[in-house]
């Protein structure tokens, strides 16, 4: 067993004092609060800002997210990434609409059953919304404790020291703003590499302090190298028009629109599997014309690069099909696309549309 003095008196003195004036911490009340969280998970403080700006001008509660469209949501949410957050906000927010009369229900156990809602955004938001003394354990909360308690290796035992320890000095009548020190704490002074002891409230208690490597601790697990993985992808034109595909909302980046594309064989030349993948999935062939560029972009866990190619449609009678539409480039503001995409479409603005 450990032990360790109860530092949440000395955490709330210093959140009082220097809290980040961030735009969610002005309403604690479920929508904002869920909101923010959602939006927070994997993603840093100054890139959620704008992003929540502009969602609570035009969904200023849950009610107008119930009744909105994802293609709506999806649009402002363009850029922000890990695009089943918003798909999973918007299921939530009709059932919380529709069942819980847009209030946060009673039981913890029910919130956690909407989709997209794990252990961390239910503690994060019952403890600031409800006063519920739940410790949220993020990354940065994780390190601090770590810290603390000198742990190297986050083993699913020391996990479980970690939440003990939180569980056991959250404090009862301000649970939310001991998490939300943690996390200021985490993401500031006790940074995974620029370490501040010297400005740390609670580093008379920190076991790794004492060290002469706080930062080392917890042990960083070594970043695998990434995959590369190569597609191509097509700008069909028909007309004046080009032809954009909305992505199963079972796949990653679920809901968004992009250029047809595939994943490629290096070893088959682009010309045959474009041809090929066209025809296979769009049931129409076409005439691939020049490349216009590769580029490069990166997700969590693999690298990408996309060759883009002009092509014309061969068939004149084409068919109408679900989730595909035919589009012009000043159309392009009105959907939702990925990264990558917007990648594609910065050079062709640059260079011209033209084939
Ligand atoms: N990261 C996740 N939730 C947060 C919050 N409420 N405040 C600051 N950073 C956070």
């Amino acid at each position: 067993m450990y032990t360790t003095n109860n530092i949440s008196p000395y955490l709330l003195k210093w959140y009082d004092q220097n809290k980040r004036d961030l735009p969610w911490r002005k309403y604690n009340d479920l929508y904002h609060v869920y909101l923010s969280e959602v939006m927070l998970q994997q993603t840093k403080v100054e890139t959620v800002i704008p992003y929540y700006k502009r969602w609570l001008k035009k969904y200023p509660t849950i009610e107008s997210v119930a009744l909105s469209n994802l293609d709506d949501l999806l649009k402002l949410w363009e850029g922000l990434g890990y695009y089943s957050r918003c798909v999973n906000f918007y299921k939530a927010c009709i059932i919380l609409y529709s069942q819980y009369n847009s209030q946060l229900p009673n039981n913890m156990t029910d919130f956690l059953k909407l989709p997209g809602i794990g252990n961390y955004i239910s503690a994060a938001v019952y403890s600031i919304v409800d006063k519920l003394p739940a410790p949220a354990v993020d990354a940065n909360v994780t390190r601090v404790i770590s810290r603390i308690l000198a742990i190297r290796n986050l083993t699913p035992y020391n996990r479980r020291r970690i939440f003990n320890l939180l569980e056991k000095f959250i404090d009862k009548e301000r649970p939310g703003d001991l998490n939300q020190a943690l996390m200021d704490l985490g993401s500031s002074i006790c940074a995974p590499i620029n370490t501040q002891c010297i400005k740390c409230p609670v580093s008379q208690f920190c076991k790794a302090k004492n060290t002469l490597l706080p930062f080392s601790y917890p042990i960083k697990r070594n970043k695998s190298i990434k995959n590369i993985k190569h597609f191509i992808a097509a700008i069909i034109w028909h007309k004046k028009q080009f032809l954009i595909m909305k992505r199963p909302f079972n796949s990653m980046l679920g809901g968004l629109w992009e250029l047809p594309n595939t994943q490629i064989d290096l070893k088959i030349s682009d010309d045959i599997q474009l041809f090929n993948y066209i025809k296979n999935s769009l049931n129409f062939t076409t005439r691939i014309q020049n490349k216009i560029c590769t580029i490069k972009h990166s997700y969590s866990h693999f690298d990408i690069r996309v060759s883009l190619y002009h092509c014309r449609i061969n068939d004149i009678n084409i068919k109408n099909m679900k989730d595909v539409c035919w589009i012009r480039p000043k159309d392009i503001n009105n959907y939702a696309f990925s990264k990558s995409n917007h990648k594609l479409f910065k050079i062709l603005n640059t260079n011209g549309w033209t084939i």
